[in-house]
């Protein structure tokens, strides 16, 4: 179903570094169980993207159980604790996408979300690195596209870099997108909502204060 003519490149890790071995034949059969085939034209979307250890998806299953959350990750290491997590909560409204979340963005002809996510995306902070972000412009208006009307996107980050590089998409993109949150910056994550991911508290760890965007669709 997902064409191979990718729009980006997908950059970073697929396995941990640790040496221990993964059975993948056991890991895809799990993943077929909960992957991500089609759209039902009677749910509502939440897409969560680069899940890393899952934590955002398992979140935001929870908070919005009418919803469908389609969690996007190569990462193996990451999928497979997040289908433990699922299988231990007994949870039935996320689907997975190994590999690009632009491939899911190709094949949605309509506004099936009403959520965004993308919690500490790599900030590949080197210059020659930076055509490897994945928040640019040209990607939130895309995003546009397949947003309902007032829905929202919401971007975590804890990197000055990308922070400014950020900023300056959101005001490429300023016809497409109120920006809600702008005059509460100084606001923490955990002022928003209860959430850890591995990057959050790397972030924390490392006295980095992470920044939230809330935008809103015009
Ligand atoms: C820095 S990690 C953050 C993980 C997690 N969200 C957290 O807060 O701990 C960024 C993740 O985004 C994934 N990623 C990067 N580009 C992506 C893309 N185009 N589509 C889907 N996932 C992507 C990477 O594989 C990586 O696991």
């Amino acid at each position: 179903m997902f064409s191979s003519k990718y729009t980006n490149r997908l950059f970073g890790r697929t396995r941990g570094r640790s040496k221990k071995k993964i059975n993948l034949k056991n890991y895809y059969e799990k993943v077929n169980k909960y992957k991500f085939q089609n759209f039902n034209e009677r749910s509502e979307y939440i897409l969560d993207v680069g899940t890393g250890y899952g934590e955002t998806s398992i979140f935001l299953a929870k908070q919005f159980p009418d919803k469908t959350v389609i969690s996007c990750e190569k990462y193996i290491d990451g999928n497979i604790l997040l289908i433990k997590k699922i299988e231990n909560n007994i949870i039935n409204n996320i689907q997975l996408h190994v590999g690009n979340v632009y491939d899911v963005l190709e094949i949605t002809n309509k506004r099936y979300f009403r959520l965004v996510w993308i919690f500490f995306p790599d900030p590949w902070p080197k210059n020659r690195h930076a055509k490897r972000r994945l928040i640019t412009s040209d990607f939130l208006i895309k995003l546009h596209e397949i947003l309902k009307e007032n829905s929202e996107i919401y971007i975590a980050t804890d990197s000055t870099v990308y922070i400014r590089f950020i900023l300056n998409s959101i005001y490429n993109c300023k016809n497409y997108f109120l920006w809600v949150n702008h005059s509460e910056m100084n606001l923490d994550i955990k002022d928003y909502f209860n959430i850890e991911t591995k990057y959050y508290k790397k972030a924390i760890n490392s006295y980095r204060k992470p920044s939230l965007f809330i935008l809103r669709k015009l």
